[in-house]
């Protein structure tokens, strides 16, 4: 909330004119504390005393993990005797557990003896909040935003990992967390498992992989055994039935694979390149594809995979792959919609459950805050790049049907598009009054349904001064539609006199022979394209990937001239716009009860 407040500050006193480059989060040098990790009713005042005592003793994350793990076993009274001078000399120091003194001797012997000075002692008796992987929520508000942000670590919450494990582990089940972080999930395995080692987990981040080790190490500490979890790097060097083979007493494949895998990492070529031999069916290049494509490998049949993840992966066009993979391998028992769960990360959050079977004939379960329905997931497989519809339920869904049945062809591959301008400096570029030489220009909320309202302001179209400009000829079309971005719903305006926008509102330029732009504008701003497009997506963006998938009937010339001759009376008299509603409802011999449906909907 700082941070915006002072750049909205900057703003409007001029001091930042306009903004220099796309946030790009993996190169922010700052840290947070992660405070959704902490557990109700728990105060942050130790963890920021922590924080503040590391970051200005400027002691690296590997050192001061260390002394508030030993400080954490001597109060978990596993170990005695620690202090920072024998702390080198482990003859000294009485352990409880022969694997938690192996454990750190070898964290130890990465630790220069000189750079651990007496009054880093603070670490080893500060008091430390009680609450599962604490270490964990310590190293996450220790780890700088870029490197969280190109990693994908961001950890779990306790709360929906308990979830996922009540229901799902029983007490022999072997389970898995593929990139294990310092270990939530398997901590909340070890709540019901016997045997550790029936827990695995794997992780790249060495640091995250020690204190997942210790964590699991602790939870058991009456029994000696060496862990299941490995500093490894899942995609590329974990197989299916050598996984872990030194440790591996009962190889089988998983019954329970559950994590919250790293979105949107950015791979190095070199590793792309692996990728797509590796995952030749992934094609988005995805992190969290890569993994559930890899999790249904590692999984016995009938086992079961519970996965946190971004809700794009439901209807973005990009992950139709991994959708297809997952309809044609699984059957899916559960999506369960959790909205905003991390802090700064705004996409709303999925959970998704998936159990490997041939047999994928039963009902999807959707879980949302308020309700819960069954979808039928064989329809899923018919949509269109395999859309996970899971707001379009029952007769929501016998009305898409029955639209979509209708012969139809879509603007894909059959359209121009193109995005409004990016002047750089709106202040210099536009101005409020019309002025020789300058034309109107709009802006996304200018746009309503048909027309385009008063402009934002005036500006001279000169594309070399501005920042982003698409080719002349698309503003200059003889006829275009123009389109809000950020919206809920479809508002489209038509234009035939080559206006200009500012890339909140977008173009779009159909090109089908016989197909008049008019109707396609009457099909996208009627009542049931918002039903269609709001149930299909449920957006804040109008995507052209959704434009994509709205259908365009293939009608009778009479229709067309028909709906032609309303589209020119409503923009003559926007009351006639009723009359066209109403009119495509009943081409599309919509019943008096499916029309009145829509028409609550969008009320
Ligand atoms: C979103 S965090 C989740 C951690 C933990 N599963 C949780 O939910 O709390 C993703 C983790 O994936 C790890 N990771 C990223 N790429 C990996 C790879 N190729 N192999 C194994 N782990 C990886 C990161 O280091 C990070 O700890």
């Amino acid at each position: 909330m700082r941070e915006i407040q002072n750049l909205k500050a900057d703003i409007e006193n001029g001091n930042l004119e306009k903004l220099n480059g796309r946030a790009n989060k993996s190169k922010a040098e700052r840290t947070f504390i992660p405070e959704e990790y902490l557990k109700a009713g728990i105060g942050i005042d130790d963890i920021t005393k922590i924080i503040t005592f590391i970051k200005e003793n400027k002691i690296d994350v590997f050192t001061s993990l260390l002394l508030l793990v030993l400080n954490l076993l001597q109060k978990e009274n596993i170990v005695s005797n620690i202090s920072i001078k024998n702390l080198f000399d482990s003859q000294n120091i009485y352990f409880q557990n022969k694997q938690i003194k192996k454990e750190i001797k070898s964290w130890l012997s990465k630790i220069e003896e000189g750079k651990i000075k007496e009054n880093f002692s603070f670490l080893l008796d500060c008091n430390i909040p009680k609450q599962q992987d604490i270490l964990g929520f310590i190293y996450q508000s220790l780890l700088l935003e870029g490197k969280k942000s190109q990693n994908g670590s961001y950890y779990t919450p306790e709360i929906i990992v308990n979830e996922i494990i009540k229901d799902y582990v029983k007490k022999d089940s072997k389970v898995l967390d593929p990139c294990c972080g310092t270990g939530q999930f398997l901590l909340s395995f070890a709540d019901i498992i016997d045997n550790p080692k029936n827990i695995y987990g794997v992780d790249v981040d060495e640091i995250a992989v020690k204190i997942a080790r210790l964590n699991i190490l602790i939870k058991y500490k009456n029994q000696n055994f060496v862990p299941n979890i490995v500093c490894k790097n899942t995609l590329f060097e974990i197989g299916n039935y050598d996984l872990f083979s030194l440790n591996d007493e009962n190889i089988r494949d998983f019954d329970v694979v559950a994590t919250n895998p790293p979105w949107g990492v950015h791979f190095s070529k070199e590793d792309t390149e692996k990728l797509k031999n590796f995952y030749p069916a992934i094609t988005s290049t995805e992190s969290f594809s890569y993994f559930i494509k890899k999790s249904i490998d590692l999984l016995r049949n009938g086992g079961v995979i519970s996965f946190i993840l971004p809700e794009s992966i439901l209807n973005v066009k990009t992950h139709k792959d991994i959708r297809e993979i997952i309809l044609k391998n699984t059957q899916i028992k559960k999506i369960v919609y959790l909205d905003r769960v991390f802090k700064n990360v705004f996409t709303p959050v999925i959970r998704l459950d998936l159990k490997k079977t041939q047999k994928k004939d039963k009902n999807i379960q959707i879980c949302k805050e308020k309700e819960k329905y069954n979808i039928e997931q064989a329809r899923w497989l018919n949509n269109q790049d395999f859309i996970f519809d899971i707001h379009v339920s029952g007769f929501d869904a016998e009305i898409i049907d029955k639209i979509y049945q209708i012969k139809h062809i879509t603007l894909e591959n059959k359209a121009d598009w193109a995005l409004g301008i990016v002047t750089g400096n709106n202040k210099q570029f536009i101005v409020n009054e019309p002025k020789e030489g300058y034309e109107p220009i709009y802006k996304g909320k200018d746009v309503e349904k048909f027309i385009l309202s008063e402009p934002l302001g005036y500006i001279q179209f000169t594309p070399e001064k501005f920042q982003q400009v698409a080719p002349i000829e698309k503003y200059r079309a003889k006829e275009k539609l123009i389109y809000r971005f950020i919206s809920k719903y479809l508002v489209f305006a038509y234009d035939d006199q080559q206006k200009l926008t500012l890339n909140s509102a977008n173009i779009v330029i159909p090109k089908i022979a016989d197909y008049s732009i008019k109707v396609i504008a009457a099909l996208f701003n009627s009542s049931l394209y918002q039903f269609i497009f709001q149930k299909k997506f449920s957006s804040i963006k109008v995507l052209r990937s959704h434009i994509e998938q709205m259908p365009l009937p293939l009608w009778d010339k009479k229709t067309f001239s028909k709906i032609i001759r309303l589209v020119d009376e409503t923009l003559k008299d926007e009351n006639n716009f009723l009359q066209l509603d109403n009119y495509i409802m009943d081409k599309f011999a919509l019943s008096l009860k499916e029309k009145k449906y829509i028409n609550e909907f969008n009320q």
